[in-house]
């Protein structure tokens, strides 16, 4: 049993708070994403966990034990961080080895764990080398290695592919969800890349000026984000804000967006009142070519070819930008005006505090 429960935690320093009253309940063997802008908290609660910094109030639990004041080599924690910090002198098997013999075990166990671990990571036929010799990717797999000798509990990750450039990291991303698959130990995973979070994840934790936005799988932050700020920070490209006025509350929101395009979009219409000020969130994903009489006008800014897929950039009639994705193998006009449509039942609505409003589907179940 090794899950964590976070209760009520409470982080300043001097009269800076930087995380509010952060509970959470991580079940065992789980992969958890901390996610969120630089600033928001994510390094600090990782430090909170690990015992690395005291937390200000609240209780902090691994495995149905109470961690909180306990020093961090109590914990039964293995941190790895975004510089990994291994010894220039010491070839890779003595690098690994380094945290067992601290604690003075036994050579022959040693010489087990080390060769387990690098066999797992890849590194059987590195380890005589030293780290100078060694590729980006191959020290960070050291300093995981260091890492799983211990044997953890529970495995803490700082952004540790940060220093990586972007193939490396692409990766280094799929071993690193491999490894999890492996191990099946407790993870919890530092990162500002929604993508790492997205295809890591089985949770995420999305926070916001220490604060906890959302808690959820990728696929609900993706598909039903709580607030205007997950749907923007998840997704790539991110979600199409289009500003919108309320003009109708019947059997969902009626909203009219630029060029007096009327959209229903059935969601509840609880605190809006028409002539409110909304936005509708519409993923560029969920956009496609329709007829003048269904969709909005768009002038074609620029066509960006990926490939696989093609990123339609234009501007609509209140010089709203909007991006629409479309496969790469699809005729997409390079200029001039087009029409886009989408199905409402994909849109949000979120209202002016931010919230996204409950699809009426969802709400109906409720009662
Ligand atoms: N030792 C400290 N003393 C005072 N303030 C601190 C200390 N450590 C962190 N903070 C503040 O706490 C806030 C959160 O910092 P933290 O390092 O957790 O952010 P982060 O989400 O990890 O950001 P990044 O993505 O840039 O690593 C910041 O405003 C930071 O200035
Ligand atoms: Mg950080």
């Amino acid at each position: 049993m090794s899950g964590l429960t976070l209760d009520a935690i409470c982080k300043s320093y001097g009269s800076a708070k930087v995380l509010h009253d952060i509970s959470l309940s991580i079940e065992d063997g789980e992969f958890v994403v901390f996610v969120g802008p630089s600033g928001c908290g994510k390094s600090t609660l990782l430090k909170l966990i690990a015992g690395l910094e005291d937390v200000t109030s609240g209780r902090l639990e691994i495995g149905g034990r109470d961690v909180t004041g306990l020093e961090p080599v109590d914990r039964g924690i293995a941190m790895v961080f975004q510089s990994y910090a291994l010894y220039p002198h010491l070839t890779v098997f003595d690098n690994i080895a380094f945290p067992l013999r601290l604690q003075k075990r036994p050579k022959d166990e040693i010489k087990r764990a080390v060769e387990k671990a690098a066999e797992t990571l890849d590194l059987t036929a590195r380890l005589t080398y030293k780290p100078g010799a060694l590729s980006g990717g191959q020290r960070q797999r050291v300093a995981i290695g260091r890492a799983i000798v211990r044997n953890p509990q529970v495995f803490l990750f700082d952004e540790p592919l940060s220093n990586l450039d972007a193939a490396l990291r692409g990766q280094m991303r799929v071993e690193l969800s491999e490894l999890h698959q492996t191990l099946k130990t407790t993870m919890i995973y530092v990162t500002h890349d929604q993508v790492e979070a997205m295809t890591m994840a089985d949770r995420i934790v999305v926070l916001r000026d220490g604060v906890v936005e959302q808690f959820g799988t990728p696929m609900q932050l993706y598909r039903r984000p709580r607030t205007r700020f997950v749907a923007g920070f998840i997704g790539q490209p991110g979600m199409n804000f289009l500003p919108a006025r309320v003009v109708g509350t019947e059997g969902g929101v009626t909203a009219e967006i630029a060029g007096g395009t009327r959209i229903s979009i059935p969601v509840a219409a609880e605190g809006l009142a028409s002539g409110d000020t909304v936005e509708l969130g519409v993923r560029p994903e969920f956009l496609s070519l329709a007829g003048p009489e269904r969709g909005m006008e768009a002038h074609v800014r620029l066509i960006e070819r990926l490939g696989g897929v093609s990123l339609l950039h234009g501007t609509l009639a209140d010089r709203t930008r909007i991006i629409a994705s479309f496969d790469g193998l699809d005729e997409v006009p390079e200029s001039g005006s087009v029409h886009l449509g989408f199905d409402p039942a994909q849109a949000q609505l979120f209202g002016p505090d931010g919230l996204a409003k409950p699809p009426l589907a969802a709400v109906g179940a409720r009662q």
